[in-house]
């Protein structure tokens, strides 16, 4: 299916620091929204969902007590280790602007692995291999992580991770250098300490940066009836845009 292989050192050699520094519990609010979300959005019952760029599968593991799950990933380091945490959820290697699996769920997602579309184009293709997976009266849910209107130039984070004799501090740094385009960098510093001795590795991300506009218009253009989800109730203090599209009957 010719997905490219990832340059990314989270999702190859480092994949393994996921589950430290981002571990599955973190993600049962953000599953229970997707859940909720999608029930909303969808005309009639949502029994499978797809799920493109599940990573290494922590938003599965939360999800898959409340629906079936086939999940698709371009990277294999990641899909192994979503398998080996959910060995009943379907995994399929694909690129989420390309991938077609030749049958429809009832609802697709996308999560975090959403910025990783770095323009329009990228974003309306993500975006039609979700209609193109959908049946009739299916939802689309999906959140704007690095809208443009909420970006914090220099934002940096750190997080510790540990395991046996393994401890990882994950520095996070996002930077736009060009407010023109519609990217951004994060770069990523490791600090890996195996029984106290220290290495350190970088890892440059590229990320796409839109305004909320062309969210909604990028998905009206796939097809989809668009709703604008939040603020939602539920979690009124985060002002991350979620949007869910309906794909009309
Ligand atoms: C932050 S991780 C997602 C983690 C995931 N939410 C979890 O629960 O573990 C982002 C993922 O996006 C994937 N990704 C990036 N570009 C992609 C593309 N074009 N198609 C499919 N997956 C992609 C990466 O391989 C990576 O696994």
């Amino acid at each position: 299916m010719g997905a490219a292989p990832s340059r990314h050192r989270l999702y190859t050699d480092l994949s393994w620091t996921w589950p430290l520094i981002s571990p599955p519990e973190h993600y049962a609010g953000e599953a229970r929204e997707f859940w909720n979300f999608l029930r909303a959005g969808a005309v009639g019952k949502v029994r499978e969902v797809l799920h493109l760029g599940c990573g290494g599968g922590h938003v599965d593991s939360n999800l898959k007590k409340y629906v079936r799950i086939t999940g698709v990933d371009l990277s294999p380091s990641m899909l192994r280790l979503a398998r080996r945490l959910n060995p009943e959820v379907t995994y399929r290697r694909g690129d989420m602007r390309s991938v077609r699996l030749g049958r429809t769920f009832d609802g697709a997602m996308i999560s975090d692995a959403v910025g990783y579309m770095r323009t329009p184009r990228d974003l309306a293709r993500a975006f039609a291999t979700a209609f193109r997976h959908l049946r009739p009266g299916g939802a689309f849910v999906s959140y704007a992580e690095h809208a443009r209107e909420l970006f914090e130039q220099n934002w940096t984070q750190a997080i510790r991770g540990r395991r046996g004799g393994v401890e990882v501090v994950f520095i996070e740094n996002r930077y736009d250098p060009d407010p023109r385009d519609t990217s951004f960098e994060a770069t990523f510093v490791y600090l890996i300490r195996r029984h106290g001795r220290l290495t350190v590795e970088t890892d440059r991300h590229i990320l796409g940066l839109f305004p909320t506009a062309t969210w909604r218009r990028t998905l009206r253009e796939a097809g989809f009836q668009v709703r604008h989800a939040k603020p939602d109730p539920a979690t009124p203090n985060d002002p991350m845009p979620w949007f869910v599209g309906r794909k009309p009957r």
